[in-house]
């Protein structure tokens, strides 16, 4: 069955304007820009790709400053809407850069003052629902932050470590994919962020790595699986702003020891990726053509089989 979107009666009401709503269908590259450049270890072929029963969630999480994670969230999440999945993703991070990149429509009679974002959910203020916001991509929403999401680090009133995790199972809108992008920093957000993930994806920037910082997310995703989220997988590592090195390779195979379970995408770099997020536009839309958007693409495919669509 396609989704049904009378079932977003949470959500807030569309904007009276018709929207310039960009369609899946151009969110799609065509087949033959492919260029195989990941490392999947050939014992995970055999696993990949699987099609989910049921709503999942992900959580692209580093500790690691700019290693990313934001790039990431975006760029599959693009991906897997042209595949025909409703995906929302939550902006878990004060500097809002997913926010920004992805510009939330909000509601035209709705004052700025009275906006909802990820704070007001972990102040029990409002649903993660009535905080997920409409985008101009289709089947593709977002729930923002604000800079006021680092108080969450701050008062030890909120954020238990089940509290995004409880927002999300209590959630009714007909999402099938969450992704959560985690800020910079293993605290409270991103512990909460790993508790309420059925997979947690790693982007690491091979050339600026920290293999202690590496060491360190492993002992919290760990800890997280003994204490609060036995079921959580570490599914991919993403290697981006890829070149190849002797050193990269190291750094990979450094990562399939590290989670055997994972598999591991190399992203190549691109002097136009970066530049997307100022034309809030996934690198998918605004380079096409590009390594950058060829490699998540194939990443994706790997990671889900598209959405069944039966009419
Ligand atoms: N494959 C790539 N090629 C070129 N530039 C990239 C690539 N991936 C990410 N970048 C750039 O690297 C910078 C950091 O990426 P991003 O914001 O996704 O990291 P992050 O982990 O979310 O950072 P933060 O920890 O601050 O949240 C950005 O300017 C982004 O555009
Ligand atoms: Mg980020």
């Amino acid at each position: 069955m396609p989704p049904d979107l009378s079932v977003l009666t949470a959500l807030p009401p569309q904007r009276r304007e018709p929207l310039e709503v960009v369609s899946a269908w151009d969110l799609t590259i065509p087949y033959q820009q492919f260029r195989a450049q990941h490392l999947v270890p050939p014992t995970l072929v055999t696993l990949l790709p699987e099609r989910p029963a049921t709503r999942r969630v992900y959580v692209v999480v580093n500790q690691k400053g700019g290693a990313g994670k934001t790039t990431t969230a975006m760029e599959l999440a693009a991906v897997w809407v042209s595949m025909g999945y409703t995906v929302r993703v939550i902006d878990s991070d004060h500097q809002a850069s997913l926010s920004g990149w992805l510009q939330p429509l909000y509601p035209e009679d709705v004052a700025p003052k009275d906006r909802r974002e990820l704070t007001d959910v972990f102040y029990g203020r409002c649903s993660l629902d009535e905080a997920t916001y409409y985008t101009r991509y289709q089947n593709l929403y977002v729930v923002p932050s604000t800079e006021e999401l680092a108080l969450v680090d701050l008062d030890p009133r909120v954020g238990k470590d089940t509290a995004l995790r409880r927002a999300i199972a209590a959630s009714q809108a007909p999402i099938d994919i969450d992704i959560i992008d985690a800020p910079p920093a293993l605290g409270k957000l991103s512990i909460n962020g790993l508790t309420a993930a059925d997979h947690a994806l790693v982007p690491l920037k091979v050339g600026e790595l920290d293999v202690r910082g590496l060491g360190k997310l492993h002992a919290t995703i760990r800890a997280v699986q003994e204490e609060t989220n036995p079921g959580l997988v570490v599914r991919a590592a993403f290697l981006t702003a890829w070149k190849r090195s002797e050193y990269a390779r190291e750094v990979a195979e450094r990562v399939r020891a590290d989670y055997p379970e994972a598999a591991v995408f190399t992203i190549r770099e691109s002097v136009k990726a970066s530049a997307a997020p100022k034309n809030f536009e996934p690198v998918r839309l605004y380079e096409p053509a590009g390594t950058t958007a060829a490699d998540y693409d194939q990443a994706g495919r790997l990671l889900l089989q598209p959405k069944e669509i039966t009419a």
